[in-house]
């Protein structure tokens, strides 16, 4: 446990140190859950945001991207359910005072049983070898049996509990299960009690003139009151989607996991309208198709994996999360979800207009089904650098730290170093920086030994160094130095965009789906 936290300080640490993300207003002591990011933070957000477009929308033909507001008429809360049940349970400690979700402390002890079937899993597989039969295993160890059915009976109850309102049996299922304050080991705990997330603001001039707003708790409801007029005027047919990106504010109980849980956040959404009862064939596509995304970026398939909900939203008839192997566990990446003609009908409902969907071939007018996936543009991030940042051993016995950021991903994607800050050489460094900036972005480094530089742009993450060397004056190579192999190769300077390109091109990357 400790070894995880020492992992995920190092994460938080690393990304302020090195110009990624650092706290909000930090000169004012910061804000909780509350980050900036930074000169190089930035650019991986927006690449990472430009990955997930260019598969989501650009290469299907029957998805288009939208941009919808973030301050919404506040009736489209009432109709979506958020007002009434956009709420988490949370329960106090009396004696450290702290707050947590109800759910959580559950989900983590249930966790805890998932981790004890995999312990006796491995053994096994170490013990029998070859001849090892996983899926009979786990259907006849007893003590694998035992854990799984345990955790599955704690999540129904618990999901039986939050349904029907019963938020003192979610009580009862903490003191029989004997959950502590993970932070002081205390086990006296207040009631269990519904708190709702979405943070209230005002629109207009005057105190009595001015309308209740909520900041937007999710970016889905922009792209369901904008149904028809993009079904419309795009000429869409079912099945379609419209996707968008864009910030999502939730005011969390517990936020303590740096940009993992945030009080403003950006998401990454698609709702794909499909005939009524063609949902799950869907839905199904869908979970494979983001799955192989997550892969693509090659940070590791046993590090994702699903988990499909007990407890369903009041909006789904099928939902699971993509988890991924984060520095503190398991967690939820994205959740893909079948939202039925939930919000459709509701809005329909609310607005008093139809919203429906008319199809030639049969002369019938129907609401939509709804998939949706949706991912946190900040998880992914996050999920991305914890990965990505190792510590290594060299040959020579010394160690190094390299933030192994995909290419694609990768801010800066070459450092241009002239050997000597003479000679002429900073001088050719530059005019490569002039051609390769159109293409790529790239940063010019001169300052120390050309060891520490490398070292430098490891720390950054950029997959490139090129360094211009009294060579480069005789005949125009000049040496390029990969960040994970630390492989140097001499090439043209006339062939760098096409070395570079052939790495970081989104074409490339996004090509490991198929
Ligand atoms: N429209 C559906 C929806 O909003 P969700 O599971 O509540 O579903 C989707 O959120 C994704 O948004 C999550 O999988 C997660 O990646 C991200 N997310 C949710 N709350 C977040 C928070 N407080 N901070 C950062 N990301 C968050």
């Amino acid at each position: 446990m400790a070894k995880q936290d020492d992992i995920f300080k190092n994460v938080i640490s690393h990304a302020k140190e090195y110009g990624y993300i650092f706290p909000s207003s930090e000169i004012y002591d910061g804000l909780s859950a509350v980050y900036d990011y930074a000169q190089n933070g930035v650019e991986l957000k927006r690449n990472i945001r430009e990955y997930w477009w260019k598969s989501m929308v650009q290469m299907h033909e029957n998805i288009v991207g939208i941009d919808a507001s973030i301050f919404m008429h506040p009736t489209t809360w009432k109709a979506s359910g958020h007002v009434d049940a956009f709420n988490d349970p949370l329960i106090d400690n009396k004696d450290s005072k702290k707050r947590y979700r109800a759910d959580v402390l559950i989900e983590d002890y249930c966790e805890k049983l998932y981790q004890k079937a995999q312990k006796e899993i491995e053994k096994a597989k170490k013990r029998f070898g070859e001849s090892f039969d996983e899926e009979q295993f786990v259907a006849t160890n007893p003590r694998v049996v035992e854990y799984l059915a345990k955790k599955k009976e704690i999540l129904e109850r618990m999901a039986r509990g939050l349904d029907s309102g019963d938020l003192a049996d979610v009580k009862a299922l903490i003191e029989e299960l004997e959950i502590a304050d993970p932070e002081t080991g205390s086990k006296n705990w207040t009631e269990v009690r519904q708190f709702n997330l979405m943070f209230g603001t005002k629109l207009g001039a005057s105190a009595d003139s001015a309308m209740d707003l909520y900041l937007r708790p999710e970016t889905a409801q922009g792209i369901f009151v904008n149904f028809l007029n993009v079904q419309k005027t795009g000429r869409m047919k079912i099945p379609f989607g419209i996707a968008q990106t864009g910030k999502a504010f939730r005011n969390e109980i517990v936020a303590r996991q740096f940009i993992f849980r945030m009080r403003e956040f950006e998401q990454m959404e698609m709702q794909f309208f499909v005939k009524p009862g063609e949902e799950m064939k869907y839905y199904e596509y869908w979970k494979a198709t983001r799955h192989k995304w997550h892969l693509s970026l090659g940070m590791g398939a046993e590090n994702y994996r699903f988990h499909d909900h007990e407890k369903l939203a009041h909006y789904a008839n099928a939902a699971t999360d993509i988890e991924f192997n984060f520095p503190f566990g398991f967690k939820e990446l994205e959740g893909i979800h079948s939202r039925t003609d939930f919000d459709l009908k509701a809005h329909e409902k609310f607005s008093g207009k139809k919203l429906q969907f008319f199809d030639n071939e049969t002369n019938t007018s129907y609401v939509p089904y709804v998939v949706e996936t949706s991912v946190g543009l900040d998880r992914m991030f996050l999920s991305i650098f914890s990965k990505s940042l190792q510590e290594e051993t060299l040959e020579d016995g010394s160690t190094r730290t390299v933030l192994k950021l995909p290419a694609v991903l990768a801010p800066t994607k070459a450092t241009i170093l002239p050997l000597v800050k003479k000679d002429g050489l900073p001088e050719i460094a530059k005019e490569i920086i002039e051609d390769l900036k159109w293409d790529f972005n790239v940063a010019y480094d001169e300052k120390d030994a050309v060891g520490r530089r490398y070292r430098r742009a490891d720390a950054l993450g950029t997959p490139f160094c090129i360094t211009v060397d009294h060579q480069t004056l005789e005949d125009k190579t000049v040496t390029i130095r990969h960040r994970d192999t630390m492989k140097q190769d001499r090439v043209a300077i006339a062939d760098l965009k096409n070395i570079i390109n052939e790495e970081v091109s989104i074409k490339n990357w996004l090509k490991k789906m198929m």
